[in-house]
């Protein structure tokens, strides 16, 4: 398989750790060991645990743990990954073969458009729409899922309009791929981060294909330990694992024990991760009126970033290469989202980071607006 560029991600790793200011991340500012250790790791165990290889799919008792979220769910449907990327990865490795349709939502996380376009599929898109609410455009849906097409992927809440499916719509979008006999990989990694505090709902239990992928980058804060997780018929699940032993074997055994820790107080690192939200998006709201109508923000329901127009044909890469070099501040430009005159703002930075990059961006805007 070549595998085509991820855009994004490239210019995120390229950039991220160079940059004064990061303002191009989604999940809220990380959480720390120490932070772990006041809600129950052992840090001194840490120190006398032999780094061996883990158990290969996740241990049982993160498994455990994990199942509880998603009833009905045992050890078996439940596997443990190096990130919800690994996780999205070794399904499409599974799943997708040459010549199959893919059905994706854009805008989206754009992992699953890279990957199936390499593993040979052809890729049939549905827009969610700007005009609507970013509801999705339900002729181009049925078109996108149809007899022919493997696997539907899409982020809910999403990557990166911010936009929770209502139960009418997620109902819709399963009744289809029931109908077309459709696998639906639902990418909740957002979930737990909605800034009105009601947790989306998960798809999962709602149909027999629907396999969920989640981690702990976003909601919990914990992106540096790279855990994710595969919720599924636990014959796929078993599926995945064979993809699992070839490309990273096992999930790290301190991150594992770390993943336990967190996940055993999901709530607690929710109630963090949404307050971070309430009290900082106000300060992007104002921000915004500074502009006198120049710039026009699209409030999410969920995630620590928020799509932001601006009035200038200057295309968006050229945009957010400004920025960066005059400014030492990242964006992400909409064109790596397939949007265009708007970029993605992280807001869930540390308070004075993101103040700071707030005043970055703008004087560069306010030259070329
Ligand atoms: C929808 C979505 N899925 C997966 C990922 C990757 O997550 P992880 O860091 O857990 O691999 C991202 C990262 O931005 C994302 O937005």
């Amino acid at each position: 398989m070549k595998i085509e560029l991820f855009e994004m991600e490239r210019m995120q790793s390229t950039w991220e750790n160079v940059v004064d200011i990061d303002l191009s991340e989604s999940g809220v500012r990380a959480v720390t060991l120490r932070e772990l250790a006041a809600l129950g790791f052992d840090l001194d165990g840490a120190l006398d645990t032999p780094l061996s290889y883990s158990q290969g799919n996740g241990t049982i008792e993160l498994r455990q743990l994990l199942g509880r979220h998603y009833p009905g769910a045992t050890l078996d449907h439940v596997e443990v990954t190096n990130g919800t990327s690994e996780a999205n990865f070794i399904i499409a490795l599974t799943l997708i073969r040459e010549g199959d349709e893919v059905a994706m939502q854009l805008p989206n996380y754009m992992q699953m458009w890279g990957l199936p376009r390499s593993l040979g599929a052809k890729m049939n898109l549905f827009r969610l729409r700007p005009d609507k609410g970013w509801e999705p455009d339900w002729d181009e849906f049925e078109q996108a899922v149809n007899e022919r097409t493997r696997l539907l992927y899409l982020s809910n809440p999403n990557n990166p309009t911010g936009r929770i499916l209502s139960s009418d719509d997620m109902e819709r979008i399963v009744r289809r791929c029931d109908e077309t006999e459709t696998w639906l990989v639902a990418d909740e990694v957002y979930q737990g981060a909605e800034l009105n505090g009601r947790q989306t709902p998960s798809f999962w239990g709602m149909s027999d294909r629907v396999v969920v992928t989640n981690g702990l980058s976003k909601a919990y804060g914990i992106p540096g330990i790279r855990i994710g997780w595969i919720v599924g018929p636990p014959a796929l699940v078993q599926e995945c694992w064979t993809q699992h032993d070839y490309t990273t074997i096992c999930p790290n055994k301190l991150s594992d024990a770390l993943a336990r820790v967190a996940v055993g107080n999901r709530e607690k690192l929710f109630a963090r991760t949404r307050a971070i939200l309430r009290e900082q998006l106000p300060l992007v709201r104002d921000w915004i009126t500074t502009f006198d109508g120049l710039l026009e923000l699209r409030e999410p329901d969920a995630g620590a970033f928020c799509l932001i127009n601006y009035k200038s044909d200057l295309p968006s890469h050229e945009l957010a290469e400004r920025i960066r070099i005059n400014q030492s501040t990242l964006i992400v430009p909409g064109s790596q989202l397939r949007l265009e005159n708007c970029f993605r703002l992280w807001f869930g930075a540390p308070p004075e980071k993101l103040r700071e990059g707030l005043r970055r961006i703008g004087t560069e805007l306010r030259n070329v607006l």
